[in-house]
């Protein structure tokens, strides 16, 4: 028998989680002796959780909120996503030395894929400016697309579309000229929280980034939240007749190449996808 494994999710807290879920299925449909586990690490404690994934017996790890830039320098080495987002979401052990990766970027691309949506050329309207927006849009402008960035805090979208002017055409956009931007994009994303917290938003339009009435004419919305799985962006955008994807379709997929990354197989992600969807189907989708 070939030893066992760890894969750790290193969060706080990592009580929701379906990625135990899903990689411990992927795991099982490909034979791979690998058990994945959610580890809650706060904050004072990663040093001590990073040394131990240095381990023999482990694999690697995910690492998720609050822990994905913190991790930077624990690490031996960074891939060149993770170096340019700034943000690791992917170890992996190396005989001992620590490589951090970003999936989230290359799982962003794959989601867009299976709606069709080309990103060359195309007029993208991105919503937030933290840490998400920096994978879709290291993405996006990797991939030929030309990217506006709207943020609450409109400092933080000025200052991330200067950071990322070397990778291609970003440029920020005020609350003034968004309506405007939004109309005409080919593509919307909302990368905020907004819309994730269902308790206590009486007030409609605390659950929507955008106010009722902006929307693309004939873009695609994609929201990267997939608690609720149909937040009010994506409602109102389907009401509107336009092509909506949640947040599910691009957490299936940086798993899968997170999955790749730490066994060297093709992911099964028709197998991911259905131990996603069975814990959403079965209502434990709430936070
Ligand atoms: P993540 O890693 O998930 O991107 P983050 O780095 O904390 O999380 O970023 C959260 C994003 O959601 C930010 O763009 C934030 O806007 P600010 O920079 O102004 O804080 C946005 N956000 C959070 N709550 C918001 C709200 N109530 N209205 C508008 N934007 C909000």
């Amino acid at each position: 028998m070939p030893q066992q494994r760890e894969l750790f999710l290193l969060a706080w807290p990592a009580g929701h989680s379906v990625s135990p879920i899903m990689q411990n299925a992927a795991c099982a449909a490909s034979g791979f002796p690998a058990r994945y586990s959610a580890w809650e690490v706060a904050p004072a404690e990663l040093g001590a959780a990073v040394r131990r994934l240095r381990d023999p017996d482990v694999l690697g790890a995910n690492v998720t909120i609050p822990h994905k830039q913190a991790v930077l320098p624990l690490l031996d080495e960074l891939t060149p996503a993770a170096h340019a987002i700034g943000a690791v979401n992917t170890i992996s052990n190396r005989s001992g030395r620590l490589q951090g990766d970003n999936t989230d970027a290359g799982g962003f691309l794959a989601a867009l894929a299976e709606t069709g949506f080309s990103p060359p050329g195309a007029q993208v309207v991105l919503l937030g400016a933290g840490g998400a927006a920096r994978a879709v849009l290291h993405a996006l402008l990797g991939s030929g697309a030309i990217v506006r960035v709207a943020n609450r805090t409109a400092g933080k979208a000025v200052q991330l579309a200067e950071e990322f002017s070397s990778a291609g055409p970003v440029s920020s956009v005020g609350s003034e000229e968004l309506p405007v931007a939004v109309a005409a994009c080919d593509l919307l994303i909302n990368s905020t929280s907004v819309g994730m917290t269902v308790a206590d938003a009486e007030d409609a339009e605390l659950r929507s980034p955008l106010p009722v009435g902006v929307m693309p004419r004939q873009g695609l919305v994609v929201d990267l939240i997939y608690r609720p799985p149909l937040t009010l962006l994506l409602e109102r955008a389907k009401a509107a007749g336009l092509p909506v994807q949640n947040g599910l379709p691009m957490l299936i997929h940086q798993g899968a190449q997170a999955f790749t990354i730490w066994t060297g197989r093709p992911a099964p992600v028709a197998v991911m996808r259905a131990a996603v969807e069975s814990v959403f189907a079965a209502g434990n989708c709430r936070e």
